[in-house]
């Protein structure tokens, strides 16, 4: 369980996200998203407090995984639970997903079931197009080659639990590029978290990401620098991230697996590259983790790490998102459930 509390924040008027997709946390003003962080505080110091929270009674909440899932099914489904709703969860061959039925049938069927669609699907567009046909709220599950959005704002609360603050901190980055990293560098610099990329020339960050998130920092302030300089990822930063150098698409492939390894190892995060860190400084990592490549038990074992607390808040982060997209019809009855009843009805 997470050790640090936050004040419980007071709700904005939530009623605005009622019915959006949540593909990109990029779609999101700055504002918005620190609202959707304060709802899932506030959800949390009420589980905390062993209150149940059925404001999505009889909702339904369909999810698609074109790829494996510990955290993301786990949480969406024990969130729509405690939400007082049902989850239904996809695999691949249980759909006719893809090649038997197209994207947007499938997305106006589910439709008419649910009032919600997580995809995991591997492609960004394919989940574009899926959402232009739902007409229910789309949430990315994960689009493995472009962004895990539920996942670096669970991420950045949970900076913010540990920091008692986002704005002004610096998140470093250690290895290769991908979809977890793009997320991770634009949802901190929306929120005006610095941060530093140190990876390998070979599996940089597209250029798109880094337009992205040097147009975030103009606006929040915050910092974005790249160098493929391990320690330079460590020296100034507050939390340390890394992720695993390769995916379920490489997994067959032992020739591309021994070249990512080759091409990363320098930025492995290890005693001696936390040891040029700042005093304090956390380390962080979406999981599953490759012990051994690109981080070693000593750090993903050590009290430095909130590896986690970063998974526990999944599933808060999730509570908050699906009730504000969902949204509610009337006020609850239970006067603990009226305060987050009237910011969803506000
Ligand atoms: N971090 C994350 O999305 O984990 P899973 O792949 O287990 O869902």
């Amino acid at each position: 369980m997470t050790t640090q509390t936050q004040a419980t924040p007071t709700l904005g008027a939530l009623a605005k996200f009622r019915g959006r997709h949540f593909l990109s946390d990029q779609d999101y003003t700055p504002e918005e998203l620190k609202e959707l962080l304060d709802l899932a505080l506030v959800l949390k110091a009420l589980r905390a407090r062993k209150r149940v929270t059925p404001y999505l009674y009889g909702k339904h909440l369909a999810t698609i995984f074109q790829e494996p899932s510990t955290r993301t099914r786990v949480s969406f489904e024990n969130a729509m639970a405690e939400l007082g709703g049902n989850m239904l969860y996809l695999r691949p061959g249980e759909l006719h997903l893809p090649g038997r039925e197209s994207v947007g049938d499938t997305a106006q069927v589910l439709s008419r079931y649910n009032d919600a669609i997580v995809g995991r699907i591997t492609h960004f567009k394919v989940l574009e197009e899926f959402a232009q046909y739902a007409s229910v709220p789309v949430i990315n599950g994960l689009c493995s080659d472009s962004s895990h959005p539920v996942q670096s704002m669970t991420d950045v609360m949970t900076v913010l639990e540990h920091a008692g603050r986002i704005e002004g901190l610096t998140m470093g980055w250690l290895g290769r590029a991908n979809g977890m990293c793009n997320s991770v560098m634009l949802t901190c610099t929306r929120l005006g978290m610095n941060v530093v990329w140190a990876g390998p020339e070979e599996m940089s960050v597209a250029p798109e990401v880094i337009d992205q998130a040097k147009a975030n920092c103009e606006l929040s302030g915050a910092t974005f620098t790249m160098s493929n300089e391990p320690a330079d990822g460590v020296k100034a930063a507050d939390f340390i991230y890394s992720d695993t150098w390769w995916w379920v698409q490489q997994e067959d492939d032992q020739a591309e697996m021994d070249r990512r390894l080759k091409i990363n190892l320098p930025y492995q995060v290890n005693a001696e590259l936390m040891a040029k860190a700042k005093p304090g400084a956390k380390y962080m990592h979406c999981l599953p983790a490759m012990r051994g490549n690109e981080v070693t038990d000593e750090v993903i074992d050590s009290p430095a790490s909130i590896v986690f607390d970063e998974a526990e808040n999944r599933m808060h982060f999730q509570k908050g998102l699906l009730v504000a997209l969902i949204g509610i019809d009337e006020l609850p009855e239970d006067p603990d459930l009226q305060e987050i009843g009237r910011a969803l009805l506000a």
